[in-house]
């Protein structure tokens, strides 16, 4: 029963260094199956989305060296298999991405359906309207994926929904199609655009990332490549949340400051102080802050990733803010959960109406996905009490070091077992 115990009511106060982005990283690890050499991958964030990734790419063939804790170099030379392992890519959400590189790197490819966080119906139509347009084959069934291509050539892609994966998949299978190939309504979260400066680093010719068309020109094959990935966005605007709900002063440090606008706008408007720096911004809160409405959109938006962390800083506002989530119809999940520690929120639909009390008290909740679980724990760390947050497992995935992050602010959070060390954090903080 792993679990993180805390002792809320520290002002969370000082330096914290943000890792690579999840969301990038895992596009880009099977991206690297389309160089057919080697590809050194540094700032690579150390968590469990990560490692299974490398799992996976190992099982079909790849050579994978961690050089450090961030960084690994991999050869996809000999990719000897077009069969994933079933078991690890029906784990996680990103495994989809196996099929666009697959499908680049060797025409064919069988994977489990994703699995991920459980945040609504998540359907992978648009992914296969990308793989299909290039010319692909997609059979669905028993649980498994299974994509084919005789030859893939570009084609105009119009995707209905704005969407990060699809996006992300239909440039990976994109890449090597001959001739070219363009994707509207794309995607332009900040992970999109660094996935397709990766594959430029190998040789690709993606020109628009960031924008709402997405022009590739099929290349015949790609050159060994040295790639950093951008720090993730997710994991900052989780810290800035911290510092805000525990009303501390929290320097985080490894930031693209453009990629948080959305975040600090809304910090900034409930009364928080945000201070950018080229890479880093300082968020404080000496006061009770005020409320909000919020509207999760695709990116340049309010990310839906920052909603759970984004309720339970207005939970302890003053006064009655709106949440409207308009990507995922099922990510109050964590309402229940929060409630028991004395938030006041009604769910109707995809929307939240929380009205602002001044304090938590701890409580033993569980985390019912990636976001929420990171969102419990800052409300633990904001509560009266000691508060336990189980099924932490979701927070694996996303967050590297997380305990220990927190620890260094001045969280009074630890990692847990069992019932008798419960008890004994419990007698050491008192
Ligand atoms: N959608 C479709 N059809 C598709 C694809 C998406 O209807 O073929 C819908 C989805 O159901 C959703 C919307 O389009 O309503 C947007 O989904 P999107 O495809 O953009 O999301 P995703 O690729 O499944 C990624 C992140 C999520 C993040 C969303 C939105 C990864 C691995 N996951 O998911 O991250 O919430 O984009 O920004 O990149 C997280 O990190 O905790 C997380 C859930």
């Amino acid at each position: 029963m792993e679990q993180y115990i805390m002792k809320g009511g520290n002002p969370l106060v000082g330096d914290v260094t943000i890792s690579g982005a999840k969301n990038a990283a895992v596009a880009i690890l099977p991206a690297a199956l389309l160089i057919n050499g080697t590809c050194t991958i540094n700032n690579l964030p150390n968590i469990s989305d990560v490692k299974i990734y490398c799992e996976i790419l190992e099982n079909l063939g790849a050579k994978i060296h961690w050089n450090s804790t961030n960084e690994l170099t991999i050869d996809t030379r000999n990719i000897d298999t077009t069969e994933a392992p079933i078991d690890l890519t029906s784990k996680f959400r990103a495994s989809y991405y196996i099929i666009g590189a697959m499908l680049g790197r060797k025409g064919e490819i069988e994977v489990g359906m994703p699995g991920g966080c459980k945040l609504g119906a998540r359907p992978i139509d648009q992914h296969i309207k990308g793989f299909e347009a290039l010319g692909a084959n997609v059979d669905i069934g028993q649980g498994k994926i299974i994509a084919k291509a005789k030859k893939l050539k570009g084609a105009s892609i119009y995707m209905d929904i704005t969407s990060v994966g699809a996006t992300i998949n239909a440039m990976l299978a994109a890449v090597l199609a001959e001739g070219t190939t363009t994707i509207d309504n794309a995607a332009k979260e900040p992970h999109v655009v660094d996935v397709a400066n990766f594959l430029n680093s190998m040789g690709a010719k993606i020109r628009g990332a960031g924008t709402d068309v997405i022009r590739i020109k099929g290349v015949e094959k790609f050159g060994d490549c040295q790639y950093s990935i951008i720090p993730d966005q997710i994991e900052a605007g989780t810290f800035m949340t911290a510092a805000v709900a525990t009303k501390g002063d929290i320097m985080i440090k490894n930031v693209i400051p453009k990629h948080l606008e959305a975040i600090s706008a809304k910090l900034i408007e409930i009364g928080a102080e945000v201070v950018e720096f080229d890479d880093a911004v300082r968020v404080s809160a000496t006061k009770r802050l005020e409320s909000t409405n919020i509207k999760t959109l695709p990116y340049p938006g309010f990310p839906t990733d920052m909603q759970p962390q984004m309720a339970v800083t207005l939970a302890l506002s003053n006064g009655t803010s709106v949440i409207s989530e308009s990507i995922f119809e099922n990510r109050f999940r964590y309402v229940d959960e929060l409630t028991k520690m004395g938030a006041t929120i009604q769910v109707d639909g995809r929307t939240a109406i929380i009205s602002g009390v001044e304090g938590f008290t701890g409580a033993d909740v569980h985390a019912p996905d990636l976001r929420a679980g990171a969102a419990l724990v800052i409300a633990g760390l904001s509560a009266k009490g000691f508060t336990t947050v189980s099924d932490i497992g979701y927070i694996y995935r996303g967050y590297e070091q997380f305990e220990q992050k927190l620890k260094q602010l001045g969280g009074e959070i630890q990692l847990v077992n069992n019932e008798k060390e419960v008890a004994k954090f419990k007698l050491k903080i008192g």
